[in-house]
């Protein structure tokens, strides 16, 4: 099912009235609405004096609409924050775009102050940290910049690229020397500078984008590759074009998965995507020079090809502390949520089924598998994959390969973790067919049974996902479930 080759000369369009001082002005009007750093809602600290160990002050109790008890911090937790089995916080976070955290959207990755405090509690400098499941890589960087090394662990090219980018410092120079050129690029754009072998070719490429999109990414991929610069700058401007790649297509933009909505009416108009890209420049650009100035240089951060949660390739003992949030059952498709992102990034052209299969939480799973039900050995789960099997076999495999899945990854984290070491696992609860899967409760158990011991344990309320799946289907609550070799 590939695409059709565009025929650049069939479209009228010459040129582009691009007023760069306007998207100037935009995007400081965008920087202008943003809370100061540290300071909003009376939270004292600049963030980076987190990293220089200061103490913070912004802990408070709070009792929500339901009457229950819920501590309120904002922004840094305190390192030595007491927790007690069942305690609820409500973690405000600043952070989420700072530095290199806001370069690209992830579904379900952590607000940045959630691994800079599990790592500045469990771990200290030069130990080693991992993520199995590290998604958009926020625990590296938080890592990085504490002075830990680490390892993130994901399936997904795209995962692991964004990632490298975001732990990667560049030289100021550098980077004014590319914002410079491609804005004049921008600016200069012609359709008839887009030759076809400069667009790529993948399934049904041209529903998923209008003509001229196609040739304005096209021609914006092009010029980062051919820019006079090293590999690391034109991967973060890989990542900034990718960055633009969703807003830019048919597609809508706040649903995880890639769909077109008919009835949402997008439209997306000729040289939005320059425009777009020119404006993320300009914000990402002072972000990567401002994580470049305090990011430690003598730090190792590794996102290992051919690894995967379930088969971690490093030895007994090796890590100091795991701090990971893995997918929630039946809730996001990650190779579907970032596909159009993957083909313009170029890790794939066709079926994204290979890709899917590595996943855990997979759907794409096998008739053969669902026709009987299978049991996990957890009373509570198996009631509930029971419960789910009498109205939707294949759910109800899907739940409990989660779960199996699960084990094998606790037992790799068990098996690769020092004695002592904690392996931090943030997870939510979801319904699946209308059962409440708790899954935390199940993953405690399951810890157990491969050896660990659980510290303790308490919920996140969540307040801004950038999650969307059928109301009913919501996940409000993250549970911290700290467990220790
Ligand atoms: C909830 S996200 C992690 C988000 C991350 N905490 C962050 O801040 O960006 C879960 C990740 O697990 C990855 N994943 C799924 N199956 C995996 C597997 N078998 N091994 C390693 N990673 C996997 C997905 O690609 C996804 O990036």
């Amino acid at each position: 099912m590939s695409a059709c080759p565009i025929q650049t000369r069939a479209i009228e369009a010459s040129f582009y009235p691009i007023s760069l001082d306007e998207i100037a002005r935009r995007v400081a009007r965008k920087n202008g609405k943003k809370a100061p750093v540290g300071k909003a809602n009376g939270c004292p600290q600049s963030r980076f004096s987190f990293y220089s160990g200061a103490k913070l002050d912004n802990v408070k109790e709070i009792v929500n609409e339901f009457g229950e008890r819920i501590i309120r911090v904002d922004g840094d937790i305190p390192v030595d924050l007491p927790i007690s089995d069942g305690d609820r916080y409500l973690f405000i976070s600043y952070d989420q775009t700072a530095l290199t955290h806001g370069l690209h959207k992830y579904p379900a990755k952590f607000f940045p102050e959630l691994p800079r405090w599990l790592v500045e509690r469990y771990s200290s400098e030069n130990e080693t940290v991992l993520d199995p499941f590290s998604g958009s890589g926020t625990t590296s960087v938080e890592a990085q910049l504490l002075r830990r090394n680490s390892v993130g662990i994901d399936v997904d090219p795209f995962s692991r690229f964004l990632s490298r980018v975001k732990v990667t410092p560049l030289e100021e120079d550098e980077l004014k020397y590319c914002q410079s050129y491609l804005l004049r690029q921008v600016v200069n754009y012609h359709h008839l500078k887009v030759s076809e072998e400069d667009i790529p070719t993948f399934p049904y490429r041209d529903s998923w984008f209008n003509k001229e999109t196609v040739l304005e990414l096209a021609y914006l991929r092009k010029s980062i590759v051919s820019l006079d610069t090293s590999d690391a700058a034109k991967n973060f401007l890989k990542i900034c074009l990718s960055s633009i790649v969703r807003a830019v297509s048919n597609a809508d933009d706040n649903c995880t998965r890639t769909v077109i909505r008919k009835k949402l009416n997008k439209r997306v108009y000729p040289a939005e995507a320059l425009e777009k890209f020119a404006e993320v420049l300009l914000i990402n650009i002072p972000k990567m020079i401002e994580f470049s100035q305090i990011c430690p240089r003598d730090v190792r951060v590794d996102f290992p090809l051919d690894n995967d949660a379930r088969d971690i390739k490093y030895p007994e003992n090796y890590f100091d502390l795991a701090v990971t949030s893995p997918p929630y059952a039946n809730a996001v498709d990650y190779p579907r949520t970032h596909q159009l992102e993957t083909y313009w990034l170029g890790f794939a052209d066709g079926s994204l089924t290979p890709l899917k299969k590595k996943h855990v939480g997979t759907e794409t799973v096998l008739a053969s598998d669902y026709r009987t039900l299978h049991k996990i050995s957890i009373a509570r789960a198996d009631a509930c994959i029971s419960r789910i099997f009498s109205t939707d076999p294949r759910r109800a495999f899907i739940a409990y390969k989660y779960l199996d899945d699960m084990r094998s990854n606790l037992i790799e984290v068990y098996r690769v973790l020092k004695k002592g070491g904690k392996y931090v696992v943030v997870v939510g609860n979801n319904r699946i067919r209308g059962e409440v899967f708790e899954n935390w409760k199940y993953m405690m158990e399951i810890a157990e049974s491969v050896g660990f011991s659980v510290e303790n344990y308490f919920g996140s309320e969540i307040i801004n996902h950038f999650i969307k799946v059928p109301r009913e289907e919501r996940i409000n609550t993250d549970w911290v479930v700290v467990l220790e070799k």
